[in-house]
Protein backbone atom coordinates (compact mmCIF):
# COMPACT_ATOMS: atom_id res chain seq x y z
CA UNK A 1 0.00 0.00 0.00
CA UNK A 2 1.58 3.55 -0.55
CA UNK A 3 1.06 5.72 2.27
CA UNK A 4 2.00 9.82 1.31
CA UNK A 5 3.34 9.96 4.97
CA UNK A 6 6.39 8.71 3.70
CA UNK A 7 6.64 11.66 1.27
CA UNK A 8 6.37 14.32 3.96
CA UNK A 9 9.55 14.09 5.47
CA UNK A 10 12.71 15.53 3.68
CA UNK A 11 14.91 12.88 5.44
CA UNK A 12 13.17 10.06 3.60
CA UNK A 13 15.27 9.70 1.17
CA UNK A 14 18.70 9.72 3.17
CA UNK A 15 16.92 6.80 5.81
CA UNK A 16 18.25 3.43 4.90
CA UNK A 17 15.41 0.83 3.74
CA UNK A 18 14.39 -1.54 7.00
CA UNK A 19 16.59 -5.07 5.86
CA UNK A 20 15.13 -8.47 5.23
CA UNK A 21 16.39 -11.10 7.66
CA UNK A 22 18.09 -12.39 4.63
CA UNK A 23 19.34 -9.18 3.51
CA UNK A 24 20.58 -8.57 7.03
CA UNK A 25 22.50 -11.90 6.77
CA UNK A 26 24.45 -10.70 3.32
CA UNK A 27 27.83 -9.31 2.90
CA UNK A 28 27.22 -5.12 3.80
CA UNK A 29 27.24 -3.24 0.55
CA UNK A 30 29.69 -0.17 0.56
CA UNK A 31 28.34 2.66 1.71
CA UNK A 32 27.89 5.60 -0.49
CA UNK A 33 30.74 8.25 -0.54
CA UNK A 34 30.01 10.93 2.45
CA UNK A 35 30.82 14.37 1.99
CA UNK A 36 34.00 15.62 4.24
CA UNK A 37 32.45 18.81 4.67
CA UNK A 38 30.78 18.87 8.22
CA UNK A 39 27.08 19.74 7.80
CA UNK A 40 27.27 22.61 10.39
CA UNK A 41 29.63 24.32 7.99
CA UNK A 42 26.93 25.51 6.10
CA UNK A 43 25.40 29.02 6.80
CA UNK A 44 21.82 28.09 5.65
CA UNK A 45 18.68 26.30 8.00
CA UNK A 46 16.58 24.96 5.26
CA UNK A 47 17.61 23.07 2.09
CA UNK A 48 15.83 25.40 -0.09
CA UNK A 49 17.66 28.43 1.71
CA UNK A 50 20.68 26.19 1.39
CA UNK A 51 19.96 25.96 -3.18
CA UNK A 52 19.00 29.94 -2.71
CA UNK A 53 22.58 30.69 -1.64
CA UNK A 54 24.70 28.72 -4.18
CA UNK A 55 26.57 30.53 -7.24
CA UNK A 56 24.74 29.15 -10.37
CA UNK A 57 26.65 26.87 -11.71
CA UNK A 58 28.55 26.85 -14.96
CA UNK A 59 25.89 25.74 -18.03
CA UNK A 60 26.69 22.93 -20.04
CA UNK A 61 27.10 23.25 -24.00
CA UNK A 62 24.31 20.58 -23.62
CA UNK A 63 22.06 22.44 -21.60
CA UNK A 64 22.42 25.43 -23.32
CA UNK A 65 21.68 23.76 -26.65
CA UNK A 66 18.12 22.73 -25.03
CA UNK A 67 17.46 25.83 -23.59
CA UNK A 68 18.23 27.40 -27.59
CA UNK A 69 15.72 24.89 -28.94
CA UNK A 70 12.87 25.24 -26.23
CA UNK A 71 13.21 29.16 -27.22
CA UNK A 72 12.53 28.53 -30.87
CA UNK A 73 9.68 26.04 -29.91
CA UNK A 74 6.92 26.83 -32.47
CA UNK A 75 4.13 26.10 -30.59
CA UNK A 76 1.93 25.69 -33.73
CA UNK A 77 0.70 22.42 -33.80
CA UNK A 78 1.88 20.44 -37.08
CA UNK A 79 -0.19 21.61 -40.43
CA UNK A 80 -0.80 18.06 -41.64
CA UNK A 81 -2.47 17.06 -38.47
CA UNK A 82 -4.44 20.01 -37.30
CA UNK A 83 -6.42 22.42 -39.84
CA UNK A 84 -7.99 24.90 -36.95
CA UNK A 85 -4.89 25.50 -35.11
CA UNK A 86 -6.27 29.21 -33.64
CA UNK A 87 -9.71 27.88 -32.90
CA UNK A 88 -11.13 25.64 -30.53
CA UNK A 89 -12.71 21.75 -31.27
CA UNK A 90 -16.68 22.18 -31.80
CA UNK A 91 -18.79 18.87 -31.61
CA UNK A 92 -19.56 19.54 -35.16
CA UNK A 93 -16.05 19.47 -36.43
CA UNK A 94 -15.97 15.67 -35.03
CA UNK A 95 -15.84 12.83 -37.61
CA UNK A 96 -15.05 9.35 -37.04
CA UNK A 97 -13.10 8.91 -40.22
CA UNK A 98 -11.09 11.45 -41.67
CA UNK A 99 -11.72 14.40 -39.23
CA UNK A 100 -9.47 17.37 -39.47
CA UNK A 101 -9.83 18.45 -35.80
CA UNK A 102 -7.48 18.18 -33.29
CA UNK A 103 -7.56 14.95 -32.09
CA UNK A 104 -5.75 15.11 -28.79
CA UNK A 105 -9.27 17.23 -27.15
CA UNK A 106 -10.88 14.53 -25.95
CA UNK A 107 -13.90 16.85 -25.03
CA UNK A 108 -16.32 18.38 -25.86
CA UNK A 109 -18.68 14.37 -26.36
CA UNK A 110 -19.74 13.69 -29.66
CA UNK A 111 -19.82 9.81 -29.47
CA UNK A 112 -21.24 9.70 -25.88
CA UNK A 113 -22.10 5.77 -26.56
CA UNK A 114 -17.97 5.30 -27.48
CA UNK A 115 -16.87 6.88 -23.84
CA UNK A 116 -19.19 4.86 -22.36
CA UNK A 117 -18.73 1.71 -23.74
CA UNK A 118 -15.16 3.10 -22.49
CA UNK A 119 -16.43 3.16 -18.47
CA UNK A 120 -18.42 0.02 -18.87
CA UNK A 121 -14.79 -1.79 -20.04
CA UNK A 122 -13.08 -0.02 -17.00
CA UNK A 123 -16.05 -1.25 -14.52
CA UNK A 124 -15.51 -4.79 -16.03
CA UNK A 125 -11.57 -5.06 -15.11
CA UNK A 126 -10.57 -8.56 -14.44
CA UNK A 127 -7.23 -10.58 -14.36
CA UNK A 128 -6.63 -14.05 -15.46
CA UNK A 129 -4.75 -15.05 -12.10
CA UNK A 130 -7.82 -14.18 -10.29
CA UNK A 131 -9.77 -17.40 -11.29
CA UNK A 132 -8.95 -20.79 -9.49
CA UNK A 133 -7.76 -23.44 -12.28
CA UNK A 134 -7.10 -26.27 -9.32
CA UNK A 135 -10.39 -28.19 -10.38
CA UNK A 136 -9.23 -27.83 -14.15
CA UNK A 137 -5.37 -29.20 -13.48
CA UNK A 138 -6.97 -31.97 -11.43
CA UNK A 139 -10.10 -33.10 -14.26
CA UNK A 140 -6.63 -32.72 -16.86
CA UNK A 141 -4.36 -34.51 -15.80
CA UNK A 142 -6.90 -37.59 -14.73
CA UNK A 143 -7.32 -40.36 -17.38
CA UNK A 144 -10.75 -40.14 -16.99
CA UNK A 145 -11.60 -36.51 -16.17
CA UNK A 146 -12.60 -36.02 -19.76
CA UNK A 147 -13.81 -37.25 -23.31
CA UNK A 148 -11.21 -37.72 -26.18
CA UNK A 149 -13.55 -35.57 -28.11
CA UNK A 150 -13.70 -32.98 -25.07
CA UNK A 151 -10.09 -32.91 -24.64
CA UNK A 152 -10.24 -32.24 -28.71
CA UNK A 153 -12.48 -29.34 -28.10
CA UNK A 154 -10.51 -27.39 -25.58
CA UNK A 155 -7.22 -28.29 -27.34
CA UNK A 156 -8.94 -26.29 -30.83
CA UNK A 157 -9.90 -23.36 -28.74
CA UNK A 158 -6.82 -22.63 -27.33
CA UNK A 159 -5.03 -23.24 -30.30
CA UNK A 160 -7.76 -20.80 -31.88
CA UNK A 161 -8.25 -18.06 -29.80
CA UNK A 162 -4.57 -18.22 -28.24
CA UNK A 163 -3.40 -16.31 -31.75
CA UNK A 164 -6.54 -14.80 -32.85
CA UNK A 165 -7.09 -12.63 -29.90
CA UNK A 166 -3.36 -11.09 -30.70
CA UNK A 167 -4.62 -11.04 -34.65
CA UNK A 168 -7.66 -8.33 -33.40
CA UNK A 169 -4.39 -6.47 -30.69
CA UNK A 170 -2.46 -6.12 -34.05
CA UNK A 171 -5.17 -4.78 -35.81
CA UNK A 172 -6.47 -2.33 -33.40
CA UNK A 173 -3.14 -0.95 -32.75
CA UNK A 174 -1.11 -0.95 -35.98
CA UNK A 175 -4.33 -0.60 -38.39
CA UNK A 176 -7.47 0.68 -37.22
CA UNK A 177 -6.39 3.42 -34.57
CA UNK A 178 -4.58 5.40 -36.86
CA UNK A 179 -7.33 5.34 -39.25
CA UNK A 180 -10.41 6.08 -36.83
CA UNK A 181 -10.04 10.00 -35.64
CA UNK A 182 -12.87 10.26 -32.74
CA UNK A 183 -10.85 10.61 -29.47
CA UNK A 184 -13.65 9.25 -27.29
CA UNK A 185 -13.30 6.15 -29.96
CA UNK A 186 -9.58 6.05 -30.17
CA UNK A 187 -10.27 6.11 -26.15
CA UNK A 188 -12.33 2.99 -26.43
CA UNK A 189 -9.97 1.23 -28.92
CA UNK A 190 -6.67 1.90 -26.24
CA UNK A 191 -8.94 -0.29 -23.79
CA UNK A 192 -10.05 -2.64 -25.97
CA UNK A 193 -6.69 -2.88 -27.15
CA UNK A 194 -5.52 -3.61 -23.04
CA UNK A 195 -8.78 -6.16 -22.89
CA UNK A 196 -7.40 -8.12 -26.24
CA UNK A 197 -3.84 -8.33 -24.08
CA UNK A 198 -5.61 -10.26 -21.15
CA UNK A 199 -7.37 -12.55 -23.12
CA UNK A 200 -4.33 -13.60 -24.55
CA UNK A 201 -2.57 -13.64 -21.12
CA UNK A 202 -5.88 -15.59 -19.87
CA UNK A 203 -5.29 -18.39 -22.44
CA UNK A 204 -1.61 -18.90 -21.75
CA UNK A 205 -2.46 -19.23 -18.30
CA UNK A 206 -4.82 -21.93 -19.10
CA UNK A 207 -1.95 -23.46 -21.05
CA UNK A 208 0.50 -23.06 -18.73
CA UNK A 209 -2.01 -24.42 -15.90
CA UNK A 210 -2.48 -27.30 -17.61
CA UNK A 211 1.11 -27.98 -18.58
CA UNK A 212 0.21 -27.96 -22.47
CA UNK A 213 2.30 -28.56 -25.07
CA UNK A 214 3.38 -24.79 -25.88
CA UNK A 215 4.05 -25.16 -29.05
CA UNK A 216 1.65 -27.49 -30.41
CA UNK A 217 -1.13 -25.09 -28.85
CA UNK A 218 0.32 -21.60 -30.57
CA UNK A 219 1.02 -23.64 -33.54
CA UNK A 220 -2.23 -24.64 -34.57
CA UNK A 221 -2.94 -21.75 -36.25
CA UNK A 222 -0.44 -22.60 -38.85
CA UNK A 223 -1.02 -26.04 -38.55
CA UNK A 224 -4.60 -27.41 -38.59
CA UNK A 225 -6.51 -26.51 -41.28
CA UNK A 226 -9.95 -25.30 -39.79
CA UNK A 227 -7.79 -23.20 -37.25
CA UNK A 228 -5.48 -21.94 -39.89
CA UNK A 229 -8.18 -21.20 -42.29
CA UNK A 230 -9.89 -19.04 -40.02
CA UNK A 231 -6.77 -17.08 -39.41
CA UNK A 232 -5.71 -16.71 -42.64
CA UNK A 233 -9.38 -15.09 -43.77
CA UNK A 234 -8.80 -12.77 -40.95
CA UNK A 235 -5.25 -11.69 -41.48
CA UNK A 236 -6.18 -10.99 -44.92
CA UNK A 237 -8.32 -8.26 -43.76
CA UNK A 238 -5.33 -6.65 -42.12
CA UNK A 239 -3.17 -6.03 -45.09
CA UNK A 240 -4.99 -3.25 -46.77
CA UNK A 241 -4.87 -0.77 -44.41
CA UNK A 242 -1.68 -1.45 -41.89
CA UNK A 243 0.26 -0.48 -45.31
CA UNK A 244 2.27 2.57 -43.43
CA UNK A 245 1.52 4.13 -46.72
CA UNK A 246 -2.29 3.76 -46.58
CA UNK A 247 -4.76 6.90 -46.02
CA UNK A 248 -8.55 7.87 -45.87
CA UNK A 249 -9.80 10.22 -47.36
CA UNK A 250 -10.83 8.17 -51.16
CA UNK A 251 -13.70 6.77 -51.72
CA UNK A 252 -11.62 3.00 -52.32
CA UNK A 253 -9.87 3.52 -49.05
CA UNK A 254 -12.71 4.63 -46.68
CA UNK A 255 -14.05 1.54 -48.26
CA UNK A 256 -10.83 -0.36 -47.47
CA UNK A 257 -11.01 0.66 -43.95
CA UNK A 258 -14.94 -0.52 -43.57
CA UNK A 259 -13.47 -3.86 -45.34
CA UNK A 260 -11.55 -4.50 -42.26
CA UNK A 261 -13.87 -3.42 -39.34
CA UNK A 262 -16.66 -5.64 -40.43
CA UNK A 263 -13.80 -8.62 -41.32
CA UNK A 264 -12.65 -7.89 -37.95
CA UNK A 265 -15.37 -7.18 -35.76
CA UNK A 266 -18.30 -8.68 -37.38
CA UNK A 267 -16.68 -11.72 -38.71
CA UNK A 268 -13.58 -12.69 -36.58
CA UNK A 269 -14.83 -11.37 -33.29
CA UNK A 270 -18.71 -11.33 -34.36
CA UNK A 271 -18.76 -15.26 -35.49
CA UNK A 272 -15.60 -16.80 -35.63
CA UNK A 273 -15.39 -16.55 -31.35
CA UNK A 274 -19.15 -18.14 -31.42
CA UNK A 275 -18.09 -22.10 -32.03
CA UNK A 276 -15.38 -22.23 -29.13
CA UNK A 277 -17.43 -20.03 -26.78
CA UNK A 278 -20.43 -22.31 -27.12
CA UNK A 279 -18.30 -25.27 -26.64
CA UNK A 280 -16.27 -24.36 -23.71
CA UNK A 281 -19.38 -22.63 -21.66
CA UNK A 282 -21.48 -25.99 -22.15
CA UNK A 283 -18.39 -27.30 -20.70
CA UNK A 284 -18.86 -25.30 -17.72
CA UNK A 285 -22.48 -26.16 -17.75
CA UNK A 286 -21.76 -29.29 -16.83
CA UNK A 287 -19.31 -28.99 -14.43
CA UNK A 288 -16.24 -29.28 -16.21
CA UNK A 289 -13.46 -27.34 -16.31
CA UNK A 290 -14.92 -24.62 -14.70
CA UNK A 291 -11.87 -22.35 -14.75
CA UNK A 292 -11.17 -22.55 -18.18
CA UNK A 293 -14.63 -21.69 -18.69
CA UNK A 294 -15.12 -18.97 -16.65
CA UNK A 295 -12.15 -17.57 -18.23
CA UNK A 296 -13.83 -17.62 -21.13
CA UNK A 297 -17.08 -16.53 -19.81
CA UNK A 298 -15.52 -13.43 -18.84
CA UNK A 299 -13.12 -13.15 -22.32
CA UNK A 300 -17.15 -13.68 -23.73
CA UNK A 301 -18.42 -10.70 -22.31
CA UNK A 302 -15.69 -8.50 -22.72
CA UNK A 303 -15.76 -9.69 -26.49
CA UNK A 304 -19.58 -8.92 -27.28
CA UNK A 305 -19.29 -5.32 -25.98
CA UNK A 306 -16.18 -5.01 -28.74
CA UNK A 307 -18.73 -6.32 -31.08
CA UNK A 308 -20.98 -4.17 -30.39
CA UNK A 309 -18.78 -0.99 -30.24
CA UNK A 310 -17.67 -2.38 -33.64
CA UNK A 311 -20.95 -2.25 -34.98
CA UNK A 312 -21.58 1.18 -33.77
CA UNK A 313 -18.47 2.35 -35.21
CA UNK A 314 -19.40 0.67 -38.51
CA UNK A 315 -22.71 1.99 -38.38
CA UNK A 316 -21.61 5.73 -37.79
CA UNK A 317 -19.09 5.62 -40.70
CA UNK A 318 -22.05 4.63 -42.96
CA UNK A 319 -23.96 7.09 -41.50
CA UNK A 320 -21.48 10.47 -42.14
CA UNK A 321 -20.53 8.84 -45.44
CA UNK A 322 -23.58 6.94 -47.57
CA UNK A 323 -21.35 7.51 -50.36
CA UNK A 324 -19.37 4.59 -49.84
CA UNK A 325 -22.36 1.57 -49.02
CA UNK A 326 -23.01 1.17 -52.96
CA UNK A 327 -24.68 -2.04 -53.77
CA UNK A 328 -21.76 -3.84 -55.12
CA UNK A 329 -20.16 -2.92 -51.54
CA UNK A 330 -23.01 -3.99 -49.65
CA UNK A 331 -23.07 -7.16 -51.51
CA UNK A 332 -19.34 -8.09 -51.01
CA UNK A 333 -19.60 -7.63 -47.54
CA UNK A 334 -22.77 -9.96 -47.28
CA UNK A 335 -20.52 -12.38 -49.06
CA UNK A 336 -17.68 -11.92 -46.58
CA UNK A 337 -20.01 -12.70 -43.75
CA UNK A 338 -21.29 -15.46 -45.19
CA UNK A 339 -17.74 -16.33 -46.12
CA UNK A 340 -17.42 -16.14 -42.28
CA UNK A 341 -20.12 -18.04 -41.52
CA UNK A 342 -18.97 -20.76 -43.44
CA UNK A 343 -15.31 -21.12 -42.25
CA UNK A 344 -16.80 -21.56 -38.63
CA UNK A 345 -19.38 -24.17 -39.83
CA UNK A 346 -16.13 -25.91 -41.05
CA UNK A 347 -14.68 -25.94 -37.50
CA UNK A 348 -17.46 -26.69 -35.78
CA UNK A 349 -17.67 -29.74 -38.08
CA UNK A 350 -13.71 -30.77 -37.63
CA UNK A 351 -13.90 -29.98 -33.75
CA UNK A 352 -17.13 -32.05 -33.23
CA UNK A 353 -16.77 -35.17 -35.10
CA UNK A 354 -19.36 -36.72 -33.29
CA UNK A 355 -21.95 -35.38 -30.76
CA UNK A 356 -20.61 -33.78 -27.59
CA UNK A 357 -21.72 -32.07 -24.56
CA UNK A 358 -25.57 -31.74 -25.74
CA UNK A 359 -24.41 -30.21 -29.24
CA UNK A 360 -23.39 -30.95 -32.26
CA UNK A 361 -22.05 -30.30 -35.90
CA UNK A 362 -25.34 -29.49 -37.22
CA UNK A 363 -27.08 -27.82 -34.18
CA UNK A 364 -23.99 -25.58 -34.14
CA UNK A 365 -24.79 -24.94 -37.95
CA UNK A 366 -27.97 -24.13 -37.01
CA UNK A 367 -26.66 -21.39 -34.33
CA UNK A 368 -24.42 -19.76 -37.02
CA UNK A 369 -26.81 -19.42 -39.34
CA UNK A 370 -28.78 -17.47 -36.41
CA UNK A 371 -25.53 -15.33 -35.54
CA UNK A 372 -25.33 -14.32 -38.79
CA UNK A 373 -28.37 -13.40 -39.95
CA UNK A 374 -28.15 -10.90 -36.72
CA UNK A 375 -24.46 -9.52 -37.47
CA UNK A 376 -26.12 -9.01 -41.54
CA UNK A 377 -29.15 -7.00 -39.86
CA UNK A 378 -26.58 -4.95 -37.12
CA UNK A 379 -25.22 -3.66 -40.00
CA UNK A 380 -28.08 -2.74 -42.49
CA UNK A 381 -27.97 -6.16 -44.77
CA UNK A 382 -30.40 -8.57 -45.98
CA UNK A 383 -30.70 -11.96 -43.17
CA UNK A 384 -29.21 -14.98 -45.26
CA UNK A 385 -30.71 -17.96 -43.60
CA UNK A 386 -34.37 -17.54 -43.12
CA UNK A 387 -35.81 -18.50 -40.04
CA UNK A 388 -32.94 -19.47 -38.67
CA UNK A 389 -33.64 -19.98 -34.74
CA UNK A 390 -31.50 -19.95 -31.87
CA UNK A 391 -30.98 -23.20 -30.13
CA UNK A 392 -28.71 -22.42 -27.21
CA UNK A 393 -30.35 -19.00 -25.74
CA UNK A 394 -28.06 -19.70 -22.56
CA UNK A 395 -25.88 -18.34 -24.86
CA UNK A 396 -26.73 -14.32 -24.72
CA UNK A 397 -27.49 -15.08 -20.87
CA UNK A 398 -24.23 -15.52 -20.26
CA UNK A 399 -23.00 -12.31 -21.99
CA UNK A 400 -24.59 -10.57 -19.36
CA UNK A 401 -23.10 -11.77 -16.45
CA UNK A 402 -25.65 -9.22 -14.05
CA UNK A 403 -27.84 -11.13 -15.16
CA UNK A 404 -26.41 -14.69 -14.65
CA UNK A 405 -24.62 -14.57 -11.16
CA UNK A 406 -25.23 -18.23 -10.26
CA UNK A 407 -24.31 -19.70 -13.60
CA UNK A 408 -21.31 -21.82 -12.73
CA UNK A 409 -20.79 -23.66 -8.79
CA UNK A 410 -18.54 -20.55 -7.86
CA UNK A 411 -20.88 -17.80 -8.45
CA UNK A 412 -19.61 -14.93 -9.51
CA UNK A 413 -20.59 -10.88 -8.53
CA UNK A 414 -20.31 -8.38 -10.20
CA UNK A 415 -16.22 -6.96 -10.84
CA UNK A 416 -16.03 -3.14 -10.41
CA UNK A 417 -12.42 -1.67 -10.74
CA UNK A 418 -9.82 -1.63 -7.81
CA UNK A 419 -11.77 -4.72 -6.03
CA UNK A 420 -11.53 -8.30 -6.49
CA UNK A 421 -13.28 -11.52 -7.48
CA UNK A 422 -15.45 -11.67 -4.19
CA UNK A 423 -16.86 -15.81 -4.18
CA UNK A 424 -19.33 -16.93 -1.74
FE1 LIG B 1 -10.34 -10.82 -27.22
FE1 LIG C 1 -12.09 -8.59 -28.89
Amino acid sequence: MLSWDEYGDDTALETPPKTTPKQADAPALAEPAKSAEPAESSPAETPEAARSEQPSAPVSETVKKAQERIAALDPTPGEEELELGAERVQVDDKRMINCRADLNQLVPFKYEWAWQKYLDGCANHWMPQEINMTADVATWKSADGLSDDERRIIMRSLGYFSTADSLVANNLVLAIYRHITCPEARQYLLRQAFEEAIHTHAYQYCIESLGMDEGEVFNMYREVPSVAKKAAWSIAHTSGISEPTFKTGTLEADQELLRNLIGFYVVTEGIFFYCGFTQILSMGRRNKMTGVAEQFQYILRDESMHLNFGIDVINQIKLENPQLWTDAFAEEMTLMILEGTELEINYARDTMPRGVLGMNASIMEEYLHFIANRRLAQIGLAEAYPGAQNPFPWMSEIMDLRKEKNFFETRVIEYQTGGALSWD
